[in-house]
C-alpha cells in the first residue's frame, strides 16, 4: 500500500470551505479524508460529495450507536452517499452490527453500490485503563476488553476496527491478516499528545499491524503541515 493509501487525514475544522482547502493542498499526498462529527454536522452531506468530486475518499466517523433500526437505516444513508469508510460503536452490541453489515450488503446489491467498510470503535484513544474502570465499570485490562469487542465486531461481520495502536498487535493475531485496523492517536516523536492518552508514533502503529494511521493536529497544527507529511511518509517507508 502506497503511504497516500496508508495515511488518513482528519479534517476537524468547522469551516467547509476551509476543509475543502485542506483537500486540495494535500492531495498529491493524501488519498483518503476523514470527516467526523464537527464538520458533519455543520456542513451536511454536501462536503462528501465536495471531496469526492475531488477524487479522493471519504471515512466517514460519525460512530453510531443506536438501537439496531435506527443505525441500520443511518448506515443505508451513509452507503448511499458512496463513503469508503464508515463506523460505529462495537459497544452497540452484536445485533446492532449484524443488521447494519445485512443492510448495507441488501442495500449495496440493489442499488449496485460499492459496499464501504464498516468499522468498530473499540475503545476511544482518549481512554485510559483507570477510566474504564472507573467511569464505564469494565474490570478487564484495556487489551482484553479490546479482544474482545474486536472478536464480536468480527463476529458480527464488520470488516474491521478502530483501535488504539497500543493494541493493533492484539487485535492483528487474533482476528487475523484480513480484517482492517485503523489507528487513530498517532504521535510522531516531535508533536504533543493533546488530549490523547494511548498514542504511537506512526512507525511502531505500523510495525503493530496496524492497516491505516488516523492524523490530525499533528499535521495540521504543524507550522509547516507539508512538511509534516514527507516527515511521516519518511518514517511510514521506514517501517
Ligand atoms: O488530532 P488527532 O490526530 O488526535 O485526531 C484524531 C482523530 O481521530 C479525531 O478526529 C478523533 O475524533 C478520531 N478518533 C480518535 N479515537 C478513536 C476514534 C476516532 O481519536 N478511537
Amino acid at each position: 500500500m502506497k503511504t497516500s493509501e496508508r495515511i488518513i487525514l482528519a479534517l476537524d475544522v468547522s469551516n467547509p470551505s476551509y476543509a475543502i482547502e485542506i483537500v486540495e493542498k494535500f492531495s498529491d499526498k493524501i488519498n483518503i479524508f476523514k470527516v467526523g462529527l464537527e464538520l458533519f454536522t455543520i456542513a451536511g452531506p454536501s462536503i462528501i460529495d465536495e471531496i469526492h468530486k475531488r477524487k479522493k475518499k471519504v471515512f466517514l466517523d460519525l460512530k453510531f450507536h443506536d438501537i439496531p433500526n435506527t443505525v441500520a437505516r443511518a448506515a443505508t444513508a451513509v452507503t448511499m452517499l458512496g463513503v469508503f469508510m464508515f463506523n460505529v460503536h462495537i459497544s452497540g452490541g452484536f445485533e446492532m452490527m449484524k443488521k447494519c453489515t445485512e443492510t448495507v450488503v441488501e442495500i449495496c446489491l440493489k442499488e449496485n453500490l460499492n459496499r464501504p467498510k464498516i468499522l468498530g470503535v473499540t475503545v476511544l484513544t482518549s481512554l485510559t485503563r483507570e477510566s474504564l474502570r472507573d467511569e464505564l465499570g469494565v474490570q478487564y485490562g484495556l487489551r482484553t476488553h479490546v479482544k474482545h469487542l474486536s472478536n464480536l465486531a468480527m463476529k458480527a461481520g464488520l470488516d474491521g476496527v478502530v483501535a488504539s495502536a497500543r493494541e493493533a498487535e492484539i487485535v492483528r493475531n487474533h482476528c487475523g491478516k484480513d480484517f482492517i485496523i485503523v489507528t487513530p492517536g498517532i504521535r510522531p516523536s516531535w508533536t504533543p499528545p493533546d488530549d490523547q492518552k494511548r498514542t504511537m508514533t506512526p512507525k511502531e502503529a505500523l510495525k503493530q499491524g496496524a492497516d491505516y494511521l488516523v492524523l490530525g493536529r499533528s499535521i495540521l497544527k504543524q507550522p509547516d503541515p507539508l512538511k509534516a507529511i514527507e516527515l511521516i511518509s519518511v518514517e511510514i517507508l521506514s517501517a
